[in-house]
């Protein structure tokens, strides 16, 4: 619609169909008119007070398509939409298109996604989630908009922290059988962490299992360093299952290691990097990004040379538009120089990469975990959330059979959990507080589940067929919700071109709540346009359906 007033007045005011779609407003209230063109900033060019434009507008332009009338109210440009014509265009398209409705098509691009990047040996903690969480849904929001999405897990599954496991392994658990339970193998990590900590002695037992599972040289530590780096990843099958996440390609940092000391020797004969204290360096100090170290000095590739490896690798085996990295804010300097590097060794294409930071996951209380030390485990959070997810299920409805109970809190939890991660804008921090992300009144995953639960359980009750419907006079908030659901498409465009999921879970919040008013205000099956009632209510649950899809958020049929 903003494109047809766009077009209407574009000779006029002499501006851009883009820039004035910039500047048209949705004002507060339906009766100042669906869309607004503000005239104050033609004002200076014209010569003219921002209320003469908009009368001299008014007078001028034609009524753009699906409009009934324009009006001048002081500097604004009022448009009225013909309102039945334009719910009954609205609703049909949605429940034609469906799962599709909301979609455009940007051009076949490809892009990679990486993210969610646990590190074998090590807990996959509440951190990992928020993570994972936001880079499946900017997967399933290009996916959306035609883009080819190849989703990429990066593991750090070598270094100090598998000498450290491997070290405590067979010095105090050796007898423990060997287990594909994340929440196990990271007890043995923090177990090495704390007796390491206690006697400063033991790091020159790690240091030299370190040095024989980089040269290989001992069989036996072989064998278990592979052993466990699969078991650790097999113990993410059911955590990705159950986040609805799937990877098309899995990488790690053992296979790009010797890449990565090939690349900083290359790069210090090309005088790109240089040798400082034994350690080799890229110094980017006059770029203000202070320096890069890719080699210790006792010879071991760091983090940061295997990601010049990871980012070769990536091009050659994927012909990729965009890259994208989601990890921490913490690491934004780093990419600032990595991204440095590779443009200094003038690797092609290195300017589609982007690093997408976000914020860190807290505890109100500070609550740490005592299994691992710090983190917050994923299997004792998602169990923690669910036990108290189920009690609130219950408190509700006290029928639900015990395994139905329990895969309900569990859909439940991981809604609530995804949807307050995703509901704040990606790079700030936040605190999960377990009660307000589980309350089924407030800004909540759980809420939405409920609003798309009522409105499929109304459309069940109906069990109404009939196709086609006539549009009444229409109540405001009905206007409203219809007028809600046309900005969905938008909406989906701006946290694409963001990278901000937010955009589309404070969207859905606010349509779940014009459509529980509208539920409250509109009786559906005992009204006179019960036909027309419906055909609404089931927009809305197409449309709510779309974006919790988004965000990688399954509905429940029933609640
Ligand atoms: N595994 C790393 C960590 O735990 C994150 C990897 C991020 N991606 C990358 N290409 N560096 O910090």
């Amino acid at each position: 619609m903003k494109k047809l007033i766009a077009e209407s007045i574009k000779k006029e005011v002499g501006l851009t169909e883009s820039e004035i779609e910039n500047m048209i407003e949705i004002p507060p209230s339906s009766a100042m008119g669906d869309f607004a063109f503000p005239c104050f900033s033609l004002s200076k060019q014209l010569r003219k007070s921002p209320q003469q434009i908009a009368l001299d507008l008014k007078s001028k332009i034609k009524l753009p398509k699906g409009f009934s009338y324009i009006e001048a109210s002081g500097p604004y440009l009022n448009f009225f939409l013909n309102r039945k014509k334009f719910a009954e265009n609205l609703i049909k398209k949605i429940l034609k298109e469906k799962d599709k409705f909301g979609s455009s098509y940007l051009g076949k691009k490809r892009v990679m996604i990486e993210f969610s990047q646990p590190n074998t040996h090590k807990a996959f903690h509440v951190g990992h989630i928020r993570g994972t969480s936001l880079g499946e849904s900017l997967a399933r929001i290009s996916e959306f908009l035609g883009e080819k999405v190849i989703r990429a897990n990066y593991s750090g599954d070598t270094g100090m922290h598998i000498a450290k496991w491997i070290w405590c392994y067979r010095k105090y658990h050796s007898k423990e059988e060997l287990k594909d339970d994340e929440a196990w193998i990271s007890s043995i990590y923090v177990d090495a962490v704390k007796r390491l900590s206690e006697n400063q002695e033991f790091q020159n037992e790690v240091d030299e299992i370190n040095r024989k599972i980089e040269n290989k040289s001992d069989r036996e530590i072989n064998r278990l360093w592979k052993k466990t780096r699969k078991l650790s990843i097999k113990s993410w099958t059911r955590i990705y299952r159950e986040l609805g996440t799937k990877f098309d390609i899995h990488y790690f940092e053992s296979e790009v290691e010797k890449r990565g000391k090939e690349i900083t020797n290359e790069l210090l004969k090309k005088k790109i990097a240089k040798k400082s204290d034994g350690a080799v360096i890229v110094d980017l100090e006059k770029y203000s990004l202070g320096v890069l170290v890719l080699l210790r000095s006792d010879g071991t590739v760091l983090y940061s040379a295997k990601d010049l490896a990871l980012a070769e690798r990536k091009l050659r085996e994927y012909k990729l538009d965009k890259s994208l990295i989601v990890i921490g804010n913490e690491q934004d300097t780093y990419f600032k120089q990595l991204f440095k590097t590779m443009e200094l060794m003038k690797l092609k294409n290195s300017k589609i990469f982007s690093h997408i930071p976000f914020g860190m996951v807290r505890f109100p209380e500070g609550k740490m975990s005592s299994r691992t030390g710090d983190n917050i485990l994923y299997s004792d959070f998602i169990k923690d959330v669910s036990e108290f997810a189920a009690k609130r299920l219950q408190e509700r409805s006290l029928k639900i059979p015990k395994r139905e109970l329990e895969k309900r809190a569990l859909a439940v939890s991981i809604a609530a959990i995804k949807y307050s991660m995703l509901r704040q804008n990606p790079r700030k921090n936040i605190i999960f507080i377990k009660k307000d992300a589980l309350n089924f009144e407030g800004d909540t995953g759980p809420y939405l589940l409920y609003s798309y639960a009522r409105a499929n359980s109304i459309i069940k009750k109906s069990n109404f067929k009939k196709r086609t419907f006539f549009v009444p006079e229409l109540e405001p908030i009905e206007i409203e919700l219809v007028k809600k659901l046309s900005q969905f498409s938008e909406i989906v465009l701006n946290a694409y071109k963001n990278f901000n999921p937010s955009l589309i879970a404070n969207y859905s919040f606010e349509l779940a709540k014009i459509f529980n008013e509208f539920y409250h205000a509109c009786p559906v099956i005992h009204s006179e346009n019960k036909e027309f009632r419906l055909k609404l209510v089931n927009s809305f649950k197409i449309v709510l359906r779309n974006s919790l899809n988004l965000l990688g958020i399954k509905t429940l049929e029933e609640m």
